[in-house]
């Protein structure tokens, strides 16, 4: 089971958290990951102070320079690497 957290922060809200969660809902059902992939909201994971862009971490690791253009494609990467 590969663990997905977004941050609900403010600043990544600002940014467009709330689409990512979009993005993620859909990107799990294209490949069937439902079951394998658990989403979890997170409060502020520091991301937006270190200039990380978008907070996301999968399994603890946070992942770098995500936006609403590249959420899909670094995601889904990270996801079929860890599966
Ligand atoms: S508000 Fe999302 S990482 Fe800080």
């Amino acid at each position: 089971m590969v663990t997905l957290e977004i941050c609900i922060g403010s600043s990544c809200y600002v940014k467009g958290s709330n689409q990512v969660v979009k993005i993620v809902n859909d990107l799990l059902a294209e490949n069937n990951w439902e079951d394998k992939v658990e989403v979890k909201g997170s409060f502020c994971m520091q991301s937006c102070q270190d200039k990380l862009g978008l907070g996301i971490r999968i399994n603890g690791e946070r992942i770098e320079g995500i936006n609403l253009q590249n959420a899909k494609d670094i995601i889904s990467e990270k996801i079929a690497s860890l599966l």
